[in-house]
């Protein structure tokens, strides 16, 4: 990608912020662990915490085909990464902050924690690309359910089964041979698993917002899988790219870099912006300084 021929500085990011008014989001896991849910590949993230499985890649755990062989690996787990309910944290509160002020284009959001819906993210802005908590559909007859209506059974850490073919399943038990096939009427949370395309929400309208997008935004992402990740080599040149992060990202190029915790970078930010860039956040304590 062609590079910016000036050097942006933060003070860039503060005038391109102020003037725009079609801002490209990317989000990851980094923007909710401030509320103690794990992000995935952080030194204490979830899939460090999962060594004990004796899977050969943690990324197993989100493999459709283990899935359907074994769904008990999935719901032994999954309580790990089940969303709190009504919250949000400050960096939530700056994107909705965004879209108030009319400078939001759409949130990417890889998070299948639903906490933009608790931040006010219109789902006209939102696209979550890698599904959510939110619904449950049945392997087997692919009725849906609202994904609290399974959250008792994965924190029991037990498999939760499809109403509508619970009749089927029994059948099959008592037959002659009693084969079921393991992920039979098993529910599946509406992520999206690796071995599932993206929803179609996504690729329908990449496309434009790429061609739209007047300043891309990556927040708490490692940029570490594809789809998602190839959005930030596809953004139009010219058009300013900022990475707010814990860590550093060495795998892409962007204009402007601020590493730290992504909530202090929405504080920040807000600060600089002036007065009436204020957080709606109990959390929100203006810092000063540089
Ligand atoms: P990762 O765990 O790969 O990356 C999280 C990034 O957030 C890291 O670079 C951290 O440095 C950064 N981070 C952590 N806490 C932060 C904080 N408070 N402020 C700022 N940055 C912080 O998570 P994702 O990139 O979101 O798929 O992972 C992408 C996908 O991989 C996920 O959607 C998930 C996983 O497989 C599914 O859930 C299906």
């Amino acid at each position: 990608r062609t590079r910016l021929d000036d050097v942006y500085s933060v003070d860039h990011v503060l005038d391109k912020i102020k003037s725009a008014n079609r801002i490209l989001l990317i989000t990851g896991a980094g923007i909710s662990t401030s509320l103690g849910i794990p992000d995935f590949r952080s030194s204490q993230g979830f899939y460090s915490q999962l060594q004990n499985l004796g899977l050969s890649d943690p990324q197993e755990v989100f493999d459709l085909d283990f899935f359907h062989t074994d769904p008990n690996i999935f719901y032994s787990i999954a309580y790990m990464i089940l969303p709190p309910e009504k919250t949000y944290t400050p960096m939530h509160a700056f994107i909705r902050l965004l879209q108030d002020k009319g400078k939001l284009l759409r949130n990417y959001t890889q998070n299948i924690d639903n906490l933009e819906m608790y931040a006010g993210i219109e789902k006209d802005k939102l696209v979550q690309c890698h599904g959510s908590f939110a619904t449950a559909t049945c392997v087997t007859c692919k009725y849906k359910v609202n994904g609290e209506d399974i959250f008792s059974s994965i924190r029991e850490k037990v498999i939760p089964y499809c109403p509508k073919c619970d009749k089927a399943r029994k059948k099959l038990l008592n037959s002659d041979d009693g084969y079921v096939p393991e992920s039979y009427g098993v529910m599946k949370p509406d992520i999206t698993f690796f071995g599932e395309s993206l929803p179609s929400r996504f690729h329908d309208i990449i496309r434009q917002d790429l061609a739209d997008c007047d300043l891309l935004i990556s927040v708490g992402t490692s940029l570490k899988v594809a789809p998602v990740a190839s959005i930030v080599e596809s953004i139009p040149p010219g058009i300013p790219q900022v990475l707010l992060n814990r860590d550093p990202i060495d795998h892409c190029s962007f204009d402007v870099t601020l590493l730290g915790y992504c909530d202090d970078a929405a504080s920040y930010l807000c600060n600089r912006l002036g007065e009436e860039w204020n957080l709606d956040h109990p959390l929100y304590d203006k810092i000063r300084g540089p």
